[in-house]
This record gives structure tokens, C-alpha cells and sequence, in this order.
């Protein structure tokens, strides 16, 4: 008698055990990978607004994609569970000397090293705000892209054509010099930021 309550326990220990399990497997994203939207998060930094209109620009590009759902975030109220549930993720910000803002950089390094998202295989795109010319926006753009390759994800930048159709190129990301020479956010500028949430909305839904 002993020895059956003894077996009973167990086994239902064992069950509570794996049900509990699973739920934990599907609490962070809500429901399986497979039932989920195709999401492309956007997550971005900003003090003054302008790489804020970038992150709208880049988010009508990720609409221009049927079936992708995109996520518009600054990046300090980013979540785990917004991580975890994104097949995309494109980063913006401002050019701070050159590069990427520190109160930016330690957040994303929370992202791997406290949070332990596991990136692999997430398609990433970046985008950049600068003051200057040729103040290091590019440089931006390549540094948050180092961040996602070196977090075993898949980059890409967007795509254009000439006028004509004849030369076809990929670029690094999306970009808008905002100081004085050239304030606002051009037509150009915004449409290279819809680009490259449109390019890596096709190659998150592709992906997936
Ligand atoms: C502390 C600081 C450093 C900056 N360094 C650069 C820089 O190195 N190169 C550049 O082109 N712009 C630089 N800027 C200008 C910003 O990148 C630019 O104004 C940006 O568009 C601001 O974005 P926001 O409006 O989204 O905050 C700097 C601005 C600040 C506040």
C-alpha cells in the first residue's frame, strides 16, 4: 500500500513537473513559435526625436510586408519576452562620437549577458541618426550590426535600384545627417529607413 502511494506521488510530481515545464517553455512568447505572428522588433534610441522618426519610417516598411506584425519599442522599455518572440530585430540610434550612445550600448550588453536572449539565427537590420556628414553614422550602423553578428544573428541592410532599374546594391543600413547644414529628415532618408524594415521583413518571414 506504502509502495503504491509512493508510485502515485511520483508520477504525479513527474506530470506537474513537465506541465510546469512546458508552460515556462510557451509564458515567454504566449504560444509556440509556430502560432506566433512573424514579428520584426524595432528598437531604438532617442533624445531629441529624429531617429524616432526614422523608427516610424522603418516600421511602415516592415508593414509593407503581408504577415509580419512589426514592434515599435525605445530600446529601455525592451523586454525579454519582446526578444525572445521577435524573428526580426532592427536597432537604431543616435551617432555619439562616432558611435553607438552608451546608455544604449549597456542595455544591449544586458540583453546576451542578464537576460540571456539567444539570438541565433534572428535576421537584424540598423539604422542611424548624425549631426554631421560625415560624423560616423555609418559607423553607427556597422557597430550595431557587429553587436548582432556577434550574438550569432543574420544582418542585412536594405536594397535600392538606380532610376533605371540597371544597377541594383545592398546598403550597410538606413541613415539622416539632422544638424544644421541639413535638419530634417528628408524624403531620402525616410525612405531608406523603410527599406530596410521592408528588406528584413521579407527575410524574417522567409526565414521563419
Ligand atoms: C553627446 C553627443 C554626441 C554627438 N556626437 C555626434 C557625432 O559624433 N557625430 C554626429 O554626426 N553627430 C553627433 N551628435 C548629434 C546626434 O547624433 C544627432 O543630433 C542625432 O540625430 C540626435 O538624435 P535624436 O534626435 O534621436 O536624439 C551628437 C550628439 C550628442 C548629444
Amino acid at each position: 500500500m506504502n509502495r503504491l502511494i509512493v508510485v502515485t506521488v511520483s508520477l504525479l510530481w513527474a506530470w506537474w513537473g513537465a506541465a510546469a515545464g512546458l508552460a515556462s517553455a510557451q509564458s515567454a512568447q504566449g504560444k509556440p513559435a509556430s502560432q506566433r505572428p512573424i514579428t520584426v522588433l524595432i528598437a531604438y534610441h532617442t533624445l531629441r526625436g529624429h531617429t524616432e522618426e526614422m523608427a516610424r519610417g522603418v516600421e511602415e516598411g516592415v508593414r509593407r510586408v503581408p504577415g509580419v506584425v512589426p514592434v515599435l519599442k525605445k530600446v529601455e522599455e525592451v523586454t525579454k519576452e519582446d526578444l525572445v518572440a521577435a524573428d526580426g530585430i532592427i536597432l537604431g540610434c543616435p551617432t555619439y562620437f562616432a558611435n553607438i550612445p552608451g546608455s544604449m550600448k549597456a542595455i544591449l550588453d544586458t540583453w546576451n549577458w542578464k537576460l540571456k536572449v539567444d539570438f541565433t539565427d534572428k535576421i537584424g537590420g540598423a539604422f542611424a541618426t548624425g549631426g554631421g556628414q560625415m560624423g560616423g553614422k555609418e559607423h553607427t550602423v556597422v557597430s550595431l550590426l557587429l553587436f548582432m553578428i556577434n550574438n550569432r544573428m543574420v544582418v542585412a541592410g536594405p536594397l535600392y535600384e538606380d532610376e533605371q532599374g540597371d544597377d541594383k546594391w545592398g546598403e550597410l543600413g538606413a541613415g539622416a545627417m539632422t544638424g544644421p547644414i541639413d535638419p530634417k529628415i528628408s524624403p531620402a532618408e525616410l525612405d531608406s529607413a523603410r527599406r530596410v524594415g521592408e528588406r528584413i521583413a521579407r527575410l524574417a518571414r522567409k526565414m521563419r
